[in-house]
């Protein structure tokens, strides 16, 4: 998958941007704040219908502005392919491909697909469970819409289930017919997604070890991630068994919603025991298996898109990923950079033929790179 144009409209601190990639590795450098990773997020925002950083959409359109649009002009499995996004504070938010309106975003979700491996990632380790559940539902949403739609109702059901519950407790009648009516519908998406994701991890964490390995250039250090969930008995017993928990609770307390998935290393859980730098290599580790999945099943190399990873990153470390990079492992590549002369200098030694855009007060100056 290639990105050929994007424009960008009053997204982020970005009046009106067009910009022509010719390139399959293209490098976006400028200091601080000038709005170098703004522009992965309008690509990742072209892809997932939403952005990676801001849950909240009207914190995406320019400041003081009433709306924001975005444009990509892709080439998909050899064909021309334009996405539009617009989205106004007044109105509603559109998607269209090719000129045609979505009714569900769900549709667009996984023809575009990207990876993006930014600082940010490190709360994956730190933050609670539902980052890595958000994480592992983005992928599986991508290269199998069954997942997303039962995720869809899952997630419906979940809500209408608690409503009763509450309601139950208000009234004081629990009508446990009506609710045996409701677990049925739960425990057929709940096990669709358990075992979805079971398999999932377990087809992940070979490829994480591998990468991981290679990283971190040792065999010596195990890495893995173990998926807990409460569905390893029969969904509909765990929903009888916890039902007096769940209406003095007034929500459910046991299925797929509480899902984790624990990163490991060496037997170890790695939020405890690993180092920095062991942390920020399995990071990486996990994006590039998330890559080769998404490439595995859907025969489509996603946009890769590197935010300030160089700072992250030693030097061995460095050279083996962009190593990587010149084998022609990915498809296309957009990488950002506060320090232009080092991303250079990486590139140009290893000869990939670089596009560089510099970034300065909001205008964008395109070079390329000698090799
Ligand atoms: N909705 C918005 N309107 C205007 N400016 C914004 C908006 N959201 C973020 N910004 C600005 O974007 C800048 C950060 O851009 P960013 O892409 O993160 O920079 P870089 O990656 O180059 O360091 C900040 O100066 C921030 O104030
Ligand atoms: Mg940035």
């Amino acid at each position: 998958m290639f990105l050929n144009n994007l424009r960008l409209f009053n997204f982020k601190n970005h009046a009106e941007v067009n910009l022509a990639f010719n390139s399959s590795v293209v490098c976006i450098v400028g200091r601080n704040g000038s709005g170098k990773t703004n522009v992965l997020d309008a690509i990742y925002y072209l892809s997932l219908t939403k952005s990676a950083f801001n849950s909240f959409d009207a914190q995406n359109i320019k400041h003081e502005e009433s709306g924001f649009f975005l444009r990509g002009n892709f080439t998909v499995r050899e064909k021309p392919k334009e996405v539009e996004c617009q989205m106004q504070l007044a109105g509603k938010k559109t998607l269209r491909e090719d000129g045609q309106d979505y009714t569900r975003f769900s549709e667009h979700i996984g023809k575009y697909p990207v990876v993006l491996i930014a600082p940010q990632d490190i709360e994956l380790i730190w933050d609670g469970a539902e980052l890595r559940r958000r994480f592992v539902d983005a992928i599986l949403s991508q290269v199998d819409r069954a997942y997303l739609e039962n995720l869809i109702a899952y997630t419906r059901q979940l809500k209408q289930r608690n409503s009763l519950l509450k309601n139950f407790s208000d009234g004081g009648q629990v009508d446990t017919i009506l609710l045996s009516s409701y677990d049925v519908k739960l425990v057929e998406t709940g096990e669709y997604i358990f075992n979805a994701r079971k398999k999932f991890c377990e087809e992940l964490v070979t490829r994480v070890q591998q990468h991981y390995s290679y990283l971190a250039a040792t065999e010596a250090e195990q890495a893995g991630i173990s998926y807990k969930s409460d569905l390893t008995s029969s969904f509909s017993a765990l929903l009888k068994n916890t039902l007096q928990r769940d209406i003095a609770l007034q929500r459910t307390t046991t299925g797929i919603h509480r899902d984790d998935f624990v990163f490991m290393l060496n037997q170890y859980e790695l939020r405890r025991e690993g180092s920095q730098g062991q942390q920020k290599s399995f990071l990486i580790a996990l994006k590039l298996a998330e890559f080769e999945t998404i490439y595995a099943r859907l025969n489509l190399k996603p946009i890769l898109l590197l935010d300030d990873i160089f700072d992250k990153l030693d030097d061995l470390r460095i050279q083996r990923l962009i190593s990587k990079v010149a084998e022609g492992s990915f498809g296309q590549l957009f990488i950002t950079d506060a320090r232009p002369d080092r991303t250079q200098s990486i590139l140009s030694q290893a000869g990939i033929r670089t596009q560089v855009f510099t970034l300065e007060n909001g205008n964008f100056t395109c070079t390329w790179l000698e090799i």
